[in-house]
């Protein structure tokens, strides 16, 4: 399958891009094609809501989108990455998933798959709640199928993640993909 991973951490070595290398690890050994998108390392600007892209057919930004979107429409698998940032995802993956609104008509529908890798410091029982609740309804909202959601808590530095069960549990979700 084609897997697109989509990262929103500004830490290139953090909790949730410790969790996106074991998914992709996972991913590679059982022969599926990924490609990663690290938003934060990428030149993004956020939704204007001009509503050009309803007119044209493109949105206003000639930015990193472009690389990501080809990939986007390809995938079978959409994976989301993300630390929690006051309960929800962070700034460059909310940007990221803003500008699906000028390829909303070729994301919608389209059978994709989705998941949810997410980290946090908290690891209450409503520590995730509105995060989940979001990308729930987004995946809903697109037509996609929610296939796993791998919520990460207590994982508030690398020591913390690495110590803990999730980065196997990552790798698992990414080598059991069907
Ligand atoms: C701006 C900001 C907001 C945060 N909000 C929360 C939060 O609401 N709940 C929580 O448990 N941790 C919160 N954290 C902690 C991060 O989720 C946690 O440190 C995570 O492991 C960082 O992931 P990363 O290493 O992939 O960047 C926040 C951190 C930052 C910088």
């Amino acid at each position: 399958m084609k897997i697109t991973v989509i990262t929103g951490s500004p830490h290139r070595k953090g909790t949730s891009a410790l969790l996106a290398d074991e998914f992709i690890r996972g991913a590679k050994e059982s022969g599926h094609k990924v490609f990663r998108f690290d938003a934060a390392f990428e030149t993004l600007h956020p939704c204007l809501g001009c509503g050009r892209c309803g007119s044209t057919g493109r949105c206003v930004h000639q930015d990193s989108m472009e690389t990501l979107l080809p990939h986007l429409k390809e995938a079978d698998v959409v994976v989301f990455v993300t630390p929690l940032y006051y309960f929800g995802m962070s700034a460059q993956l909310k940007m990221v998933i803003d500008r699906f609104y000028a390829v909303n008509s070729d994301l919608m529908g389209s059978s994709k798959k989705s998941i949810l890798l997410a980290t946090a410091y908290d690891d209450q029982d409503w520590t995730f709640k509105a995060l989940e609740g979001h990308y729930q309804t987004v995946v809903a909202y697109l037509g996609w199928n929610n296939i796993g959601v791998l919520l990460a808590g207590g994982c508030g530095d690398r020591r913390a993640a690495q110590a803990s069960s999730y980065p196997i549990k990552a790798y698992e979700m990414g080598k059991n993909l069907v």
